[in-house]
Order: structure tokens, then C-alpha cells, then sequence
């Protein structure tokens, strides 16, 4: 399949897990691909992918904290003003930080905020003047089961990822007649940097986690389940999908 042979794609949190297969996924199906991450060390990792992929010459590779405006300002807006259109928004960036909730500083609280959903604000809004020129314009969020399903030890991430549903829904909304499309993905035990290190508080009651496993496969599933839907939505096959998120759990939460 080459559904993004004629398309621009901008991934964040492209330096790891979900994001590093979106863009393995993307390049594979002839996407020319804008890869974003805060981590140089995980952007090597995703070009020495592309180039024993045969791809490299259709990766761009940007360092960049997503919470920061000017950077995503200067260097997001730098690189798809110098590309002259954009597709496709991934915004895959986030962290996963745990505690007991009255244990949460304010310092804590803002962080998990600040990369998660107002860094998925800052993209957005850089790449959506572009995104509307293309009249085909795609913006998928990264939602999370823990937004709905009440997962302990999480209030922070899991309000940023309900701050994210509601935000991909409102500009869904926003921008329909300009042919945006905008939808969520709310994966859950996908095996990544994120979930290999939780970092659940030590004291914590493990019994509030005992519906948490998927009812299908082996345990955790490969990043790659959730690209191949991910590039499902972006493309042409997604196109009467907006508005809306898919949880892709493997049943966890049914
Ligand atoms: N793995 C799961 O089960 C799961 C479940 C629900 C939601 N998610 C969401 O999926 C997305 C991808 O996460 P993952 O599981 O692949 O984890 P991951 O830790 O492997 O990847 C996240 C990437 O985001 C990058 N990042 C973090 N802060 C950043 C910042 N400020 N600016 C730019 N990049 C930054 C990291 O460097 C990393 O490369 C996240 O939004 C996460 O919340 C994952």
C-alpha cells in the first residue's frame, strides 16, 4: 500500500515507541515524513530505521520540546514553512508520571500538563494553517484508555488525555467545512519506553490494577498494532472518520 505516497506527515514523540513505528509505518507506505522528538538519541535510532528501510531520504528529523512555543514556534514552523504544505499531524509526544493524587505537587501536576496537552495545543496550532491549505488535512491525537477507564495513581496523565479527547473534538468540529478531519487514538497496554518504566509508586495497591489486561494476545502488544490503525485514519480509508477516538487495548476496557 502507498495511501501516503503524495503526502507530508509531522510525528511527535517520533524518538520511541508509538511514534517510531507511525513514522517506520508511514515511510513504508511512501509518506514523507517530518519526525519530532525532545530526544536526539531516540531520532538516530528512528533515521538508522529509515535507512535500512531504503526511506531516509523522505525523513526529516527536528529536535524539540513540544512544550515550549518558542521552540515549537521556531523550529516546527521553520521546518513545514520550508516543506510549503503538510498533510498529516501525529501528535504522539507525551510522558506517563504516577503518584497517590494527594501526594501530587503542583510542579508535578504542570509538567504532565504542559508536555501532554498544552504541547499537543502548541503543535496543532503551528501546523493548522497548513493543515487547512491541504484541504486534506489530518490531526490525530493521543488519547488514552486511563482518560475513561479510571486508572489509579494517574489523575494528571489521565486529565491530560481527557483535556486531549475534548480538544481533538472541538476543532473536529471547528474546521470540518475546511475538510480537516480530527480524531483520537486511546491505546493501553502498548509495550513502550513509556509503559516499560512506569514508575507506579512503590506503596501502591496493585489490586486497583487487576482489570487492566488485555483479553486478546500475549500481554503487552508491539507498537506497531497501533500504527497500522494510525495510518488507517490518516489516510484516505479514514476519511469519513472524525470527531471521535478508537480505543485500541486489545479489549482491556470492554
Ligand atoms: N504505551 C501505551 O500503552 C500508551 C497508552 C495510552 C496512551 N499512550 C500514548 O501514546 C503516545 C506515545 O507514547 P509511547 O507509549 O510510545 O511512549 P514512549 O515513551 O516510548 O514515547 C514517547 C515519546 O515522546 C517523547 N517526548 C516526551 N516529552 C516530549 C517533549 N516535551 N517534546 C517532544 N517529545 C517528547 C519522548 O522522548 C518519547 O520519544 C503518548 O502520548 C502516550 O501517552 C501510550
Amino acid at each position: 500500500m502507498n495511501r501516503f505516497e503524495d503526502r507530508i506527515i509531522l510525528v511527535t514523540g517520533a524518538g520511541s515507541g508509538i511514534g517510531q513505528a507511525t513514522v517506520e509505518r508511514l515511510l513504508a507506505e511512501g509518506g514523507q515524513v517530518l519526525a519530532l522528538d525532545v530526544s536526539e538519541a531516540g531520532l538516530k535510532v528512528t533515521e538508522e530505521r529509515a535507512r535500512e528501510a531504503g526511506a531516509a531520504d523522505r525523513l526529516t528529523l527536528i529536535t524539540a520540546d513540544i512544550s515550549d512555543e518558542a521552540a515549537v514556534q521556531d523550529k516546527i514552523g521553520g521546518t513545514i514553512a520550508k516543506a510549503g504544505r503538510l498533510d498529516v499531524l501525529v501528535n504522539a509526544a507525551g510522558i506517563l508520571r504516577s503518584e497517590h493524587t494527594h501526594k501530587t505537587s503542583l510542579e508535578f501536576w504542570n509538567r504532565v500538563l504542559a508536555i501532554n496537552l498544552t504541547g499537543t495545543f502548541l503543535v496543532t496550532r503551528e501546523c493548522l494553517p497548513l493543515l487547512l491549505a491541504s484541504g486534506r488535512g489530518v490531526v490525530v491525537n493521543f488519547s488514552s484508555t486511563s482518560a475513561s477507564f479510571a486508572h489509579p495513581y494517574m489523575a494528571a496523565y489521565a486529565a491530560s488525555k481527557g483535556g486531549i479527547q475534548s480538544f481533538t473534538h472541538t476543532i473536529a468540529s471547528e474546521y470540518a467545512k475546511q475538510g480537516l478531519r480530527a480524531v483520537a487514538v486511546a491505546p493501553g497496554s502498548i509495550a513502550s519506553g513509556m509503559t516499560n518504566t512506569p514508575g507506579i509508586p512503590a506503596d501502591a495497591d496493585f489490586s486497583l490494577f487487576a482489570k487492566m489486561s488485555p483479553a486478546i494476545g500475549e500481554g503487552f502488544a508491539n507498537p506497531s498494532s497501533v500504527a497500522g490503525v494510525i495510518a488507517m485514519l490518516a489516510s484516505d480509508d479514514g476519511a469519513f472518520v472524525t470527531g471521535t477516538e478508537l480505543r485500541i487495548d486489545g479489549g482491556t476496557h470492554m
